[in-house]
C-alpha cells in the first residue's frame, strides 16, 4: 500500500501468541484479555525501552468484543473487560508517544466466534475504528468464502484510506486461499494491505519457528519479490519472552539486527545455500552497499565449523568490515578472497553486517547478483 504508512516493517506487542482468548478475568485477572492488560503493556514499551528501539504499535487480538453489536449496529468492546472503552484505551496509549492496532474479521464471525465484519459492515467498521483513534487494523479471514474475501480485502482498504485517518493494514487473505499463486497474488496485496500474513499461525516451540521459516524460504521465489517498503510478508509474531523458546532480550533489544529488520531499502532476504551439513547461509542487501549473511545451523549436535568465503558467497572482489550482530563485537576486515571459518551453535544462527571498504566497487556487484 502506498499511501506512506509502514515503509519500514511495523514494529510492537501483539496480544494473541501469549494470551489468546483468556476471557476469564475473574481466575486470571492479569492475563485476561482487558483493557488493563494493553495498558500494562503500553506501559512496558514506554518505560522498559522499546519505545526507544522502534517498537511502537500495541495491538489487540481477537476476543475483545462483546457478542452483539449496539443498537447502530457498531461493534462494541466487552463492558466488564473494557469499561473504559477503546477510544480511551487508545488515548492512554497515544499520552505513551505508541499507537494502538485491533482486530477484526472479513467474514460472519471471528475466528474465536466474536462478531465477524460481513461485506456490508465493512464501512461501518472502518468508520468506527478510525473514529475511536485506531493506528492499525489486523483484518482476518476466519468464517468467510473465496468470493467474499476477493471483495471485502480490497474494499476494506478503500475504507480505511476513505476515513481519512492513517491506519495500517494488515490482511490475513493469503492465510485462507492457499497462501501461494495463482491463488494469491502478491502484487494486488502489494497495492492494498501494508502486511500480510502468508502462512499458518506461529505457536511457542522452535518446530513452529522452523516450520514457518522453511515456508518462507523454499517459497521464497514467489513471496520475496512481493516485498518493499509498505508490503511486506508477515511470518507471524516474535514470540521469543514466552514459554517454549529461551527468553533472549539481547535479540528483542538488538540494535544492530534491529537497524537490519528496518533498512530503509526493504529488500526481504533470500536463502542462498543448503549444505549438506546441515548449514544455510542467507543473504540480504542493506542500504549503502552494506549487507547482512546469517548462518544457520539445523544440527543438534554441537556447535559446527563452517569454511567459506564471502567470494564462495557471491561477494564482489574487495575487502569488507564485519560485524558480528549477536555478539556485537567487530571482527578483523575480511577480503573476498579469504578462507575463514564460524562457528554456529545447534539450531542457532551467527549473523553478519558487512560493508565494503571500497563502496561503489562492490555496490554494482552486489546489485545484480540479487537481480
Ligand atoms: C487466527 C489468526 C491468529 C489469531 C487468531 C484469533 O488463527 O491467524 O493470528 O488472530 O485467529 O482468533
Amino acid at each position: 500500500n502506498d499511501n506512506g504508512l509502514a515503509l519500514t516493517p511495523p514494529m510492537g506487542w501483539m496480544a494473541w501468541e501469549r494470551f489468546r482468548c483468556d476471557v476469564d478475568c475473574n481466575d486470571d485477572p492479569v492475563n485476561c484479555i482487558s483493557e488493563k492488560l494493553f495498558r500494562d503493556m503500553a506501559d512496558r514499551l514506554s518505560e522498559d525501552g522499546w519505545k526507544e528501539l522502534g517498537y511502537e504499535y500495541v495491538i489487540i487480538d481477537d476476543c475483545w468484543m462483546n457478542r452483539t453489536r449496539d443498537h447502530e449496529g457498531k461493534l462494541q468492546p466487552d463492558a466488564n473487560r473494557f469499561p473504559s472503552g477503546i477510544a480511551h484505551l487508545a488515548d492512554y496509549v497515544h499520552n505513551r508517544g505508541l499507537k494502538l492496532g485491533i482486530y477484526a474479521d472479513m467474514g460472519s464471525f471471528t475466528c474465536m466466534g466474536f462478531p465477524g465484519t460481513p461485506l456490508h459492515r465493512i464501512p461501518l467498521d472502518a468508520k468506527t475504528f478510525a473514529d475511536w483513534g485506531v493506528d492499525y487494523l489486523k483484518f482476518d479471514g476466519c468464517n468467510s468464502n473465496a468470493l467474499q474475501q476477493f471483495l471485502g480485502y480490497p474494499w476494506m482498504s478503500q475504507a480505511l484510506n476513505s476515513t481519512g485517518r492513517p491506519i495500517v493494514y494488515s490482511c490475513s487473505w493469503p492465510v485462507y486461499v492457499g497462501s501461494l499463486p495463482p491463488e494469491v497474488n502478491y502484487t494486488l496485496l502489494g497495492e492494498i494491505c501494508h502486511l500480510w500474513r502468508n502462512y499458518y499461525d506461529i505457536q511457542d516451540s522452535w518446530d513452529s519457528v522452523q516450520f514457518i521459516f522453511d515456508w518462507f524460504f523454499n517459497n521464497q521465489d514467489y513471496i520475496q519479490p512481493a516485498a518493499g517498503p509498505g508490503r511486506w510478508n508477515d511470518p507471524d509474531m516474535l514470540i521469543i519472552g514466552n514459554f517454549g523458546l529461551s527468553l533472549d532480550q539481547a535479540i528483542l533489544q538488538n540494535k544492530a539486527a534491529i537497524a537490519i529488520n528496518q533498512d530503509a531499502l526493504g529488500i526481504q532476504g533470500r536463502r542462498l545455500l543448503k549444505e549438506k551439513s546441515q548449514i544455510e547461509v542467507y543473504w540480504r542487501p542493506l542500504v549503502d552497499s552494506a549487507s547482512t549473511v546469517v548462518f544457520l545451523s539445523r544440527r543438534s549436535d554441537m556447535p559446527y565449523k563452517y569454511h567459506t568465503s564471502l567470494s564462495k558467497l557471491g561477494y564482489g572482489n574487495g575487502t569488507y568490515q564485519v560485524f558480528d550482530v549477536f555478539s556485537q563485537s567487530q571482527l578483523q576486515p575480511l577480503s573476498s578472497t579469504q578462507p575463514f571459518t564460524v562457528s554456529i551453535n545447534p539450531s542457532g544462527v551467527v549473523m553478519w553486517h558487512l560493508t565494503p571498504t571500497n563502496r561503489k566497487a562492490v555496490f554494482h556487484r552486489l546489485h545484480r547478483l540479487h537481480r
